[in-house]
C-alpha cells in the first residue's frame, strides 16, 4: 500500500506556539495550570498534564498565585477579567490570529457597527469571540444568514462588521458573503479564515482527488479535523477519520493501492507518524 502524507498535516503555527508555550510553562517550575484544552487534542492534553500542568476547568478554579495558560482559541474578556481578579498570571497562547478576530469585534461595536461572525455557535473560538463584544450574531452558514438578513427589510443600511471563525471551510464563507452582498448596503468584510486551515484544506481536497481512501487523523472535538474530513469527502468516497493508528480501518482500506494521509491542526507529529 503507497501512503502520501499532505505536507501541511500536523500541528498549525498556532497551536505550537501554545504548546511551546505549554513547555516553558511546565519547565520554569511555577505552579502552572491550563485553563480548558488549550489545544484540541486529548493526547497533547494528557502529554502536558504529565509534565505537571493541571487542567481547570473555570477561572473560579485558580488560586492565588497559579500560572495560568489560555488556550489557542482564545478565551472572553470575562475569563481574562476574573483569572485577574484572583490574583493568578495568565500565560496568553491566544493565537494571534484568534486574538485579531476578537479585536475586529470589538473596534467594530466600539464604532458602531453590529458584528456578525459565521462559524459554529458551539465551538470555544466562537464562544471567546462573543465574549469580547455585546451583540455578535453567529450563523453556521448560508441558510441562516439569508433568514436573519431577510428580517432586515427596512433597515438593509444597519452598518456590520463580518468576521469568519478561523477555521471555517472557505465555501461556506464565500456562499454567505454573497447573501449578505445582496442584501446589507453598509458592510465591512473581515477575511480572518486563517492560512493555515485555508491550504490544509486545499491540498486535502487536491490529495483526495487521486487517491483511492484517506484517512485524516484528529481528535473528534476538532473543527478543523472535522472538516478536512468533509471536504475529503467531497472527492474521494472511502473517507476514514480516526484519532490514533489504534482505530485504523484495515477491513476498509485493504483493497486500496494509494492511501492518502492528512491531519488536523491540533494533531501531533508522532500520530500522524505512528499513522
Ligand atoms: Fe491559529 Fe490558524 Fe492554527 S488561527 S490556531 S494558526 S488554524
Amino acid at each position: 500500500m503507497e501512503v502520501i502524507l499532505a505536507r501541511s498535516a500536523g500541528f498549525c503555527f498556532g497551536v505550537a506556539r501554545a504548546v511551546r508555550m505549554a513547555e516553558e510553562l511546565a519547565a520554569s517550575g511555577r505552579r502552572a495550570k491550563m485553563l480548558g484544552h488549550i489545544i484540541h487534542n486529548d493526547y497533547e492534553i494528557a502529554r502536558l498534564a504529565g509534565l505537571g500542568l493541571a487542567v481547570i476547568s473555570s477561572p473560579q478554579e485558580a488560586e492565588e498565585g497559579d500560572c495560568v495558560l489560555l488556550r489557542a482559541h482564545g478565551e472572553s474578556r470575562a475569563a481574562h477579567e476574573a483569572l485577574a481578579s484572583r490574583g493568578t498570571q495568565v500565560v496568553d497562547a491566544t493565537c494571534p490570529k484568534v486574538a485579531r478576530v476578537q479585536q475586529i469585534v470589538r473596534e467594530a461595536e466600539a464604532e458602531g457597527r453590529h458584528p456578525v461572525m459565521i462559524g459554529d455557535p458551539r465551538h470555544p473560538e466562537v464562544l471567546g469571540v462573543k465574549g469580547w463584544c455585546s451583540g455578535l450574531e453567529v450563523f453556521s452558514g448560508p441558510a441562516e444568514v439569508l433568514s436573519w438578513a431577510q428580517t432586515l427589510a427596512n433597515s438593509t443600511d444597519l452598518p456590520i462588521a463580518v468576521v469568519a471563525q478561523t477555521t471555517l471551510r472557505r465555501e461556506i464563507w464565500e456562499s454567505s458573503l454573497k447573501i449578505l452582498k445582496k442584501q446589507c448596503t453598509n458592510l465591512k468584510i473581515f477575511d480572518t479564515i486563517c492560512n493555515a486551515t485555508h491550504t490544509r484544506q486545499s491540498e486535502a481536497a487536491l490529495l483526495a482527488a487521486k487517491v483511492d481512501a484517506m484517512v485524516v487523523v484528529g481528535d473528534p472535538k476538532s473543527a478543523n479535523t472535522k472538516h478536512l474530513t468533509e471536504i475529503c469527502r467531497l472527492h474521494c468516497s472511502r473517507v476514514f477519520q480516526i484519532e490514533c493508528a489504534d482505530e485504523l480501518p484495515w477491513k476498509g482500506l485493504s483493497d486500496s493501492a494509494v492511501v492518502g494521509l492528512t491531519a488536523g491542526a491540533s494533531t501531533p507529529a508522532s500520530i500522524i507518524k505512528e499513522v
